[in-house]
């Protein structure tokens, strides 16, 4: 076992895991923040997307042993004060999820993408998600729902 200490969601949190510990399994498991879920076992999907020291990760392809140390945030951790992040709003308003399985991952790399260019092109919103897959293939109201987020709702024909 390997003794880890690290901020999740604004909590520290110290336990023991074995090295070989996924990120995604100590957060689901140890933490309960079952919000994180697993869409696959390819590393392909996305679903388990968190941020890890601001930059979005798949939590999958991450040992807990490596985020020692650092600052991680979930889906969990985005609501300030019972306020949903602008971008969970921007998906409720834009109706950007159908089951909804892949939306903790669409919403961490959104928000991501966004703190890095908040204004990105159609172009660019397709591209920064690509690397999450929404089985649903609700992929047009997810863009619009990011352009939403980032005050670009006219440019998206958002009529809502
Ligand atoms: S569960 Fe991590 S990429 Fe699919
Ligand atoms: S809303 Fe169902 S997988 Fe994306």
């Amino acid at each position: 076992m390997t003794r880890i200490s690290l901020t999740v969601d604004g909590a520290s949190v110290s336990d023991d895991v074995e090295p070989r510990m996924l990120l995604v399994h100590y957060l689901r498991e140890k933490l309960g923040k079952t919000g994180t879920v697993i869409g696959c076992d390819t590393s392909n999907c996305g679903a388990c997307t968190v941020h890890l020291n601001g930059t979005s990760v798949k939590s999958c392809n991450v040992l807990a042993v490596q985020a020692d140390g650092a600052e991680v945030t979930t889906i969990e951790g985005l609501a300030r004060d019972g306020e949903l992040h602008p971008v969970q709003e921007a998906f409720r308003e834009c109706h950007g999820l159908q089951c909804g399985f892949c939306t903790p991952g669409m919403i961490m790399q959104s928000v991501a993408l966004l703190q890095e260019n908040p204004k990105p092109s159609e172009e660019e919103i397709r591209l920064g998600l690509e690397g999450n897959l929404c089985r649903c293939t609700g992929y047009h109201n997810i863009v619009r729902a990011v352009q939403h987020a980032s005050g670009q709702a006219e440019t998206a024909g958002a009529t809502s």
